[in-house]
């Protein structure tokens, strides 16, 4: 081997080869799944001025989602409100009151600890139930949110929600008191708060105890080992 500049040039470049190939196995491979906030913003990045439905003629603001991005537990409503469409979260109204008022007492966490989100994103005109062409269009990017979230329980809010993810399920009164499973993550259906507004008296005493029910079986499920 010649010795000067050249060869200790070579020297230098065989040096960081070596160095390199140790690398080798760090490299290139199967990509690696984003971490949830990251897959959640490029989700809501995907639906920035959605025009796929006639929804977003009337909406003011796409009401995506809110709380941990890596949440345990994912509450799924049906459609933002006028008081949500407003400020573009959801669950902020009346409902959205006795919603977090359930997830302290009856299912021991706080509102910030969970995540929350709709079967559809977009105020239905006159808080009319969204379409099943509406449901269609906005479930893949549902599909996505609890794919990113992967939470150990879903509570699906109301018949909306329960019909949207179990196509042929009659509605609230059939699917709750039993534990559903959605891309193998088991769902406990309750009530939508909304329907806790509408009763009184001895109906909306024993509305409250069935959701008691329903959450002793979601926090029945997270406190099972992983
Ligand atoms: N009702 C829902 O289903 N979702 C909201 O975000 C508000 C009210």
């Amino acid at each position: 081997m010649t010795a000067g500049p050249d060869a200790d040039l070579r020297a230098q470049l065989a040096a960081r080869l070596r160095l390199l190939q140790g690398f080798t196995d760090f490299l290139p491979g199967p990509p690696l799944p984003s971490p949830p906030a990251e897959a959640l913003e490029a989700i809501s990045a995907d639906l920035d001025g959605c025009t796929r439905c006639r929804l977003s003629e009337k909406r003011k603001t796409i009401v995506f989602g809110v709380g941990r991005p890596d949440a345990d537990l994912m509450f799924i409503g049906e459609g933002p409100g006028r008081d949500e469409d407003r400020q573009g979260e959801p669950f902020v109204g009346r409902a959205g009151r006795l919603l977090n008022e359930m997830i302290e007492k009856c299912f021991q966490r706080r509102r910030a600890d969970v995540y929350i989100t709709n079967i559809v994103k977009c105020r239905p005109p006159g808080n009319r139930n969204p379409e099943a062409d509406e449901v269609a269009t906005c479930l893949p990017f549902l599909k996505r949110q609890i794919a990113s979230v992967r939470p150990r329980v879903i509570c699906l809010l109301g018949s909306v929600a329960v019909k949207a993810l179990f196509p042929g399920v009659r509605g609230i009164g059939a699917a709750r008191g039993a534990v559903w499973e959605f891309a193998g993550i088991p769902v406990v259906p309750t009530f939508h708060p909304a329907y806790l507004l509408r009763a009184e008296g001895e109906r909306l005493q024993q509305l409250k105890r069935e959701v008691l029910d329903d959450a002793r079986t979601a926090l029945e499920i997270l406190g099972r080992p992983q």
